[in-house]
């Protein structure tokens, strides 16, 4: 009988294996394609946004890298959002969020809010959590009030955003929202790339 049961055992954790290597293998697959298409000689961004703010929160450097990239590109001012308790990735962080998530119960922020008046443009960003938007940014959105302003909204992700841009047009108070954009973890060899997703991007939005 503990034959059997070690067995089983050993057969789901190599089928969770297989499955969690099949799904990296997929991901790497479809980052590749999608990097393709980018790849190249550097683009300049040709669009004028006019005054320009870039709204970030990021947990571990992905979305802040994004955030960076594009406040140079555009010339705009960066506002981080904070949380007065740091938060972290341990997994038991992982598993409470999801509850979190549900009972729409987000963590307390720090500092001021941004003043948007003076900005023509207003750039959003930050990680996927749970197939949405992490907490920080439904806490910050819950804040705050676009006055009518256009809004562009960002993500960084593994490789799923779920329904990340579709409940940040929900939330986003009196925002004119334009076209996100999403962007995945990706290898350094993708760098060069991944600069140019975001100056394509940037190019493809309306100017103010
Ligand atoms: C709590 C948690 C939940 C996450 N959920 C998702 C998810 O649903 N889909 C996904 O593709 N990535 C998910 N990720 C990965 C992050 O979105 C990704 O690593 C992101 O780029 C991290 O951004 P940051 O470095 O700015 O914090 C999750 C990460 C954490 C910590």
């Amino acid at each position: 009988m503990l034959k059997i049961v070690i067995y089983v055992l050993i057969a789901a954790v190599v089928a969770a294996a297989a499955g969690g290597g099949f799904h990296l293998y997929r991901v790497a697959a479809k980052n590749k394609e999608e990097m393709s298409r980018y790849a190249g000689q550097p683009v300049e961004v040709t669009r004028n946004f006019g005054k320009t703010l870039v709204v970030y929160y990021s947990l571990t450097g992905h979305t802040r890298a994004i955030a960076e990239k594009i406040a140079a590109k555009t010339g705009a001012d960066m506002y981080e959002i904070k949380t007065k308790e740091k938060l972290n990735g341990t997994p038991w962080f992982y598993l409470t969020l999801r509850k979190q998530l549900k009972a729409k119960n987000y963590p307390e922020l720090s500092g001021d809010m941004p003043d948007f008046g003076t900005y023509n443009t207003i750039f959003v960003g930050a990680p996927v959590w749970w197939y949405t938007m992490a907490t920080p940014l439904y806490a910050f959105l819950q804040k705050a009030d676009f006055g009518g302003k256009r809004v562009v909204p960002f993500s960084t992700q593994g490789s799923n955003v779920g329904t990340y841009f579709a409940d940040f047009a929900k939330e986003a108070r009196n925002a004119k929202v334009l076209e996100g954009a999403s962007f995945n973890n990706l290898p350094a060899e993708y760098a060069q790339a991944e600069d140019n997703k975001v100056s394509r991007w940037l190019n493809d939005l309306p100017e103010k």
